[in-house]
Formats: C-alpha cells, sequence, structure tokens
C-alpha cells in the first residue's frame, strides 16, 4: 500500500462539491488544542460567521462534529420525545430520512407527500395540522437534493406557529446557494452541512436553535436519548465562558469552516446567491441548446442543483463514465425512485463558476454525441455564454422562482 493521492476532480454533482484551495490550505495549518484560547477565539468567530450565513441572531449556533445527517439527527432527538406527533413532509429522498429520525425518537408521525419534483404542498401541511391538533413539530427539506425542488420556508413556518407546533428545517443544500433567513422565517431548528454551497468538504453540520426549541429542550420530561447530540451538554462546550470538555473538536475541519464563512461574508451572501442563480441559467440555456429538458417546473428550480431528464435511448450510467474518465467531471446519477432516470448536475460553491458550466457543456455535448444523440457543435457553449453576457449588468437577489 502506498499514500493515496486522488486525482483533481471538478465536483458537479449533489455533493460534496469542490473546496475552495483556500480552504484546503487553511486546513492543513498546525492543529492546535481544542481548549487553546486561541481556538476558541477562533471558535467564536465561527459561530458569528454561521449567524450570517443563517441569517440568524440565534445563541444556539454551532457546528455539530459530523455530516449533515447527524445535524438532522440533533434535531429530531432534542426536539422530539416519545409519543410526540410531527408533521413530516416528504417530497425526496430526505425528507423520507426525516421520517425515519422520527420513528426512532418514539415519535409519531404524520406523513404529508408531495411528489418528488415539486415542492411541499402548504395546503396539505395545514390539512395535516388540522386534523392532528396534537402536533408538535412540522419538519420539511427547503433544497431537497434528491430531486432539485424548492420548497419556500416562510408559509410552512408560519402555519406551523399558527398550530403551535416547533419546525425543523433541512438547509443542507440550501445555505450558501439560495437565500435562506432563519430569523425572518422564525424557523426554529435548522440544520446545514459543509459540503455543499459552503466550500468545505463534508463532515460539519453547523446548526441553529431559537428560543423556541430551547425551551423545549430545556421542558423535556425524558432525557435525550443520545449523549453526544444532547444540546444541553454541547452547549456547555460552544457557549463563551468557560469551555469545559465535551467531545475533542475536529480541530482542522473547524479552520477550514472558518476560512470558508470569512469567504463567504466577504462575497456578501447575496452576490453568493445571484452568482449560484446567474450560472444556473447559464446551464440551463446550454442544456437547453443540447435538446436536454429539467425535472422541475421553472419556478420551484434549485439554481445550485440541476435535475436533468436523461432522454430516451441514452445510457446514464455511460454518460456519467465518460464524464468521469474523459473529462474529470463528476456529476450524480438520480436517487430513489429517479434512479436511472435524471442526471444530478451541481454548480455548489467554489463549483458554482462560469468555466464550470461551460466544461460540463462541452463534456455533455461530446457524451452525447458518442451516444449518437445529434447535437450542434458549439450551440450549448454558445448559449450559455449568451445568457451569462445577457445576465451581466442586472440585478437579482439569487432566489428560486
Ligand atoms: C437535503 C439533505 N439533507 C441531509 C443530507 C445528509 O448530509 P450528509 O450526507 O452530510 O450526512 C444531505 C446530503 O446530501 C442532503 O442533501
Amino acid at each position: 500500500m502506498r499514500p493515496f493521492n486522488p486525482p483533481t476532480r471538478t465536483l458537479l454533482g449533489p455533493g460534496p462539491s469542490d473546496v475552495h484551495p483556500r480552504v484546503l490550505e487553511a486546513m492543513s495549518r498546525p492543529t492546535i488544542g481544542h481548549l487553546d484560547p486561541l481556538f476558541v477565539a477562533m471558535m467564536d468567530e465561527v459561530k458569528v460567521l454561521m449567524q450570517y450565513a443563517f441569517q440568524t441572531e440565534n445563541a444556539l449556533t454551532m457546528p455539530v462534529s459530523a455530516p449533515g445527517s447527524a445535524g438532522m439527527e440533533a434535531c429530531f432527538v432534542n426536539l422530539v420525545e416519545p409519543g410526540d406527533t410531527v408533521v413530516v413532509c416528504r417530497n425526496g429522498v430526505f425528507g423520507g430520512r426525516m421520517l425515519e429520525n422520527v420513528r426512532r425518537c418514539g415519535g409519531v408521525p404524520v406523513v404529508v407527500d408531495d411528489d418528488w419534483g415539486t415542492p411541499v404542498s402548504a395546503d396539505k401541511v395545514e390539512d395535516a395540522l388540522r386534523e392532528h391538533p396534537e402536533a408538535k413539530a412540522v419538519a420539511f427539506v427547503q433544497a431537497e437534493t434528491s430531486t432539485g425542488a424548492h420548497t419556500d420556508p416562510a408559509p410552512l413556518v408560519a402555519l406551523a406557529h399558527e398550530h403551535d407546533c416547533l419546525t425543523i428545517v433541512d438547509t443542507v443544500t440550501a445555505v450558501g446557494g439560495i437565500p435562506v433567513r432563519v430569523d425572518e422565517w422564525g424557523a426554529d431548528a435548522v440544520y446545514t452541512g459543509t459540503q455543499k454551497c459552503l466550500s468545505c468538504p463534508p463532515g460539519l453540520s453547523p446548526v441553529t436553535f431559537g428560543e423556541g426549541a430551547v425551551r423545549k429542550v430545556r421542558a423535556r420530561t425524558t432525557p435525550c436519548q443520545s449523549w453526544f447530540m444532547d444540546l444541553d451538554l454541547q452547549l456547555g462546550y460552544w457557549s463563551s465562558g468557560s469551555r469545559t470538555y465535551h467531545h475533542t473538536a475536529p480541530v482542522n475541519a473547524l479552520y477550514g469552516l472558518h476560512e470558508a464563512l470569512l469567504m463567504l461574508r466577504a462575497e456578501g451572501l447575496e452576490n453568493a446567491w445571484a452568482r449560484h442563480r446567474r450560472n444556473h441559467l447559464a446551464l440551463a440555456a446550454g442544456l437547453d441548446a443540447l435538446g436536454l429538458s429539467l425535472l422541475v417546473a421553472e419556478q420551484h428550480r434549485l439554481p445550485q442543483l440541476n435535475m436533468v431528464v436523461v432522454p430516451d435511448g441514452v445510457d446514464e450510467a455511460a454518460v456519467r463514465a465518460r464524464l468521469l474518465d474523459g473529462f474529470g467531471i463528476e456529476i450524480g446519477a438520480g436517487l430513489g425512485a429517479l434512479a436511472g432516470k435524471v442526471w444530478r448536475v451541481g454548480l455548489m460553491g467554489y463549483a458554482s463558476r462560469e468555466e464550470n458550466v461551460v466544461a460540463c457543456l462541452r463534456a455533455l455535448e461530446s457524451a452525447l454525441t458518442e451516444q449518437g444523440v445529434e447535437v450542434e457543435n458549439g450551440a450549448a457553449e454558445n448559449a450559455a455564454r449568451a445568457a451569462l453576457e445577457g445576465a451581466a449588468g442586472s440585478h437579482d437577489d439569487g432566489g428560486p422562482r
């Protein structure tokens, strides 16, 4: 066996996405003790920077030392007690994972199903809340990575609060790519991941808990079944002042998150959202010129994750393999019900750049031609470049339409 030297790929799948070189460099700096005063001071900055990324002033904002699934679990194990009824919205794979979490916490799930590729229906959630006045929480995914559909959290949070329910919101693929406004929505427990639009490697899950969620944690009548995720215990470590040992923080991963968040703040959230949107529109124009269509209706599309319908007669796995082997570009396959039917093309974080849009379109043109699809040479790149020129100078807040 020898040291592992991975090739440099362009990661245009559903995540992980390309890590910014500054983040990789930051992560290679010397490891210091996690209770070293200098590290503690850096962690205080990470909290402030994450509050910016989430658009919240929640004091309980911290990265869980594990991937996005752990952020999800942290929300459920703290907020769902055995016997609690929880409305779970399922319009893709990750809503299904939320359902599993509710079950494993001993909660009573009420499932609101919507078609894959469509947003969560507020009307259905309202019906569920009327039928279940005992419900204590509503859980949903803002950016469904398995389908590319966006759900607007604002109306769902408002509905949940009208029915005295807390909200658990998955923003793993959202933060940094589209507007996430935790305080404006009033969302109670929100988690994200580092490996999508934050340009970091996988492995950390920033979470933020509002006052209502903290009250619920404090009022629990049963202890949180997870020692590691118990927020009461984690708080002792993360709250400023005296740091007490809870677990050994992933020191170098946190250097990386700090660096990534500094870059996000320097760019400005609105600019980052607009960049994701601009590059999405360019990609969509190019895909159209290749004769490819997107699964999700225009107004519900996530700019950072494009669900491209595989044309009849095309070998979807062969195209992905060709992009990887021939061009060093990774795109994703469909998950669950969409397996074999779509490609998932991500333009997330540092990967959301014009040169990646063009490189991806050129590679797709070549792979489709090899599959016998008739495409006009260079048309996709021209369409993308025209869209980029058209977007230059226009004002756009970057939100999904
Ligand atoms: C919407 C969503 N939620 C949760 C997760 C789980 O995150 P992780 O794979 O980092 O555990 C993902 C990962 O892709 C995701 O896309």
